[in-house]
């Protein structure tokens, strides 16, 4: 633990009630509504003083929730980045204000990582490699070519960057797989109705036989598209999408979708752990990620109930 955070935490009395300020990017899915709720409840039950702000997806939005809480003199402050570039300033800024960062979910891009304390999110990258080795598994005895349509998640985020970037990892393997389209679809179910309705403009033979959707929503959008087009997803069109939200393990149970990688959303009591022991001065790893799974059709209706979201 840097000395400043040293000082911060040094000058904490034990018995005070610890203020967490949050910056939550926005609430484009069922994924995003989830980790609020779970940041909420967690403070609620931990008795931390949780000052929340919704960015609405906006990058601006949260510097000006940040800088008022280094007005506020919060104790510890949270961040769930819309986009990873662009936080160097605003985090210095923080730093030099004495306040601790944990950032939630999502990364930021800076050279000096004594900006923030930890990381407590998923393994992003890993759930792209997630979703491309079970196509690859899935198409093992399919002739190429593959064709695969791609909606990808807020343009600039880390999700939509690090799935991309660990699917081809895996598809490259295959040179007769390829992704022949791929375009934003902001994480939302709307869009992803819209995008994938596009997507499904061509000729038959440069139709995609596959989806991969950065998220739950999107691809629940988009399944709507495909049948709008007369064809069944999941058997004419297999979908592939990451979370793990009831409604997608619904659409899994009923054969519309493949797989579902998961990623988790309730981070809230950990967050809660994370700023107590920051505020007693401990030392943390640089990084927590939370055990994840894959959901295939086979498991999707035992899992459906335990679902939290
Ligand atoms: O950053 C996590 C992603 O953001 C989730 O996959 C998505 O649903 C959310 O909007």
């Amino acid at each position: 633990i840097s000395e400043w955070l040293k000082s911060s935490a040094s000058n904490v009395n034990p018995g005070k009630t610890i203020t967490l300020g949050f910056s939550q990017l926005g609430s484009e899915s069922a994924w995003r509504l989830a980790n609020t709720a779970s940041v909420q409840d967690a403070a609620a039950e931990s008795g931390i003083r949780l000052i929340m702000r919704n960015a609405e997806q906006s990058q601006s939005k949260q510097f000006e929730a940040l800088r008022s809480f280094i007005e506020m003199k919060v104790d510890v402050i949270a961040i769930a980045p819309v986009v990873e570039s662009g936080w160097e300033d605003i985090l210095l800024e923080i730093k030099q204000a004495g306040i601790p960062v944990v950032i939630l979910d999502r990364s930021v891009d800076v050279k000096d990582s004594s900006l923030f304390v930890t990381t407590i999110g998923s393994n992003l990258y890993e759930e792209g490699v997630r979703a491309g080795k079970y196509l690859l598994d899935l198409m093992r005895s399919q002739p190429g070519p593959i064709r695969i349509a791609e909606l990808q998640g807020t343009k600039g985020s880390t999700p939509s960057i690090q799935r991309g970037e660990g699917f081809r990892s895996i598809i490259k393997a295959r040179k007769d797989m390829v992704i022949t389209q791929s375009a934003p679809a902001d994480f939302t179910e709307e869009k992803g109705r819209e995008v994938m309705r596009t997507f499904l403009e061509v000729p038959e033979d440069e139709r995609p036989q596959v989806l991969f959707a950065h998220n739950d929503d999107m691809a629940l959008g988009a399944i709507e598209s495909i049948e709008e087009a007369g064809l069944r997803p999941g058997v004419d069109i297999i979908v592939i999408s990451v979370d793990g939200s009831r409604k997608a393990l619904q659409q899994l149970a009923a054969g519309k979708v493949n797989a579902v990688v998961e990623c988790n959303p309730l981070l809230g009591p950990q967050l809660m752990q994370t700023a107590k022991e920051i505020m007693a001065g401990r030392t943390l790893p640089k990084r927590m990620v939370p055990p994840e799974d894959v959901f295939t059709q086979e498991r999707a209706a035992q899992e459906i109930s335990k679902r939290k979201f």
